[in-house]
């Protein structure tokens, strides 16, 4: 059972503002997006678009929640950014911050690298069950608790398609 918590107009509104106010912020910048994969590829395509600024775009993955539908607490690097960061100014996309590990990593990660700047930008901020003390830089839509799916977010690999997203009822989730 799954329940839709916001539609595809509502997040293609958000996402538009959000579009709006990087590209204020970013103005005159050599930006680069780079999305977290899986989640993120939806969000970043619908982001990307919003932009009214030149912007380069590359993906990372990370592995960490496996089939499961709670962090394994283990973050290993699956797929390097393939671009040359130096001088750039990097927004991190992801999905969902949920316990904020796996973007915690990615700081970290990236602190490490010939950037200009990082920032983060999460479509789902996640507060409740925050374990690491991050605040995305920018964030589409704050929820509860609860495990979503769909706009690129999924349960075991599906749902990733769904326009909206929605609430998936506990008793669907096997884990
Ligand atoms: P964190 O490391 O606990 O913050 O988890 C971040 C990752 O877990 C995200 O990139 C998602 O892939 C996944 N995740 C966390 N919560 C959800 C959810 O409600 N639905 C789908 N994926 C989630
Ligand atoms: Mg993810």
């Amino acid at each position: 059972m799954k329940t839709l918590i916001l539609s595809p107009t509502e997040i293609a509104a958000r996402v538009t503002a959000l579009g709006q106010q990087i590209s204020q912020d970013y103005q005159g910048k050599p930006l680069m997006l780079v999305g977290v994969l899986n989640g993120a590829f939806i969000f970043l395509a619908d982001l990307a678009r919003a932009l009214t600024i030149d912007v380069e775009i590359d993906f990372i993955r990370v592995a960490s929640y496996g089939q499961s539908a709670s962090s394994s607490g283990t973050i290993r690097l699956a797929k390097e950014v393939e671009l040359d960061l130096t001088a750039k100014h990097i927004i991190l996309v992801e999905d969902i911050i949920d316990t904020g590990s796996t973007m915690a990593w990615l700081i970290a990660y990236f602190a490490n690298r010939p950037t200009a700047s990082v920032r983060t930008c999460t479509l789902i901020d996640k507060k409740e069950r925050r374990q690491v003390d991050i605040t995305a830089d920018y964030a589409g839509f704050t929820v509860p608790d609860g495990f979503l799916v769909g706009y690129g977010l999924d349960y075991a690999e599906q749902y990733r398609q769904l326009t909206g997203i929605y609430h998936l009822e506990p008793t669907a989730i096997t884990s």
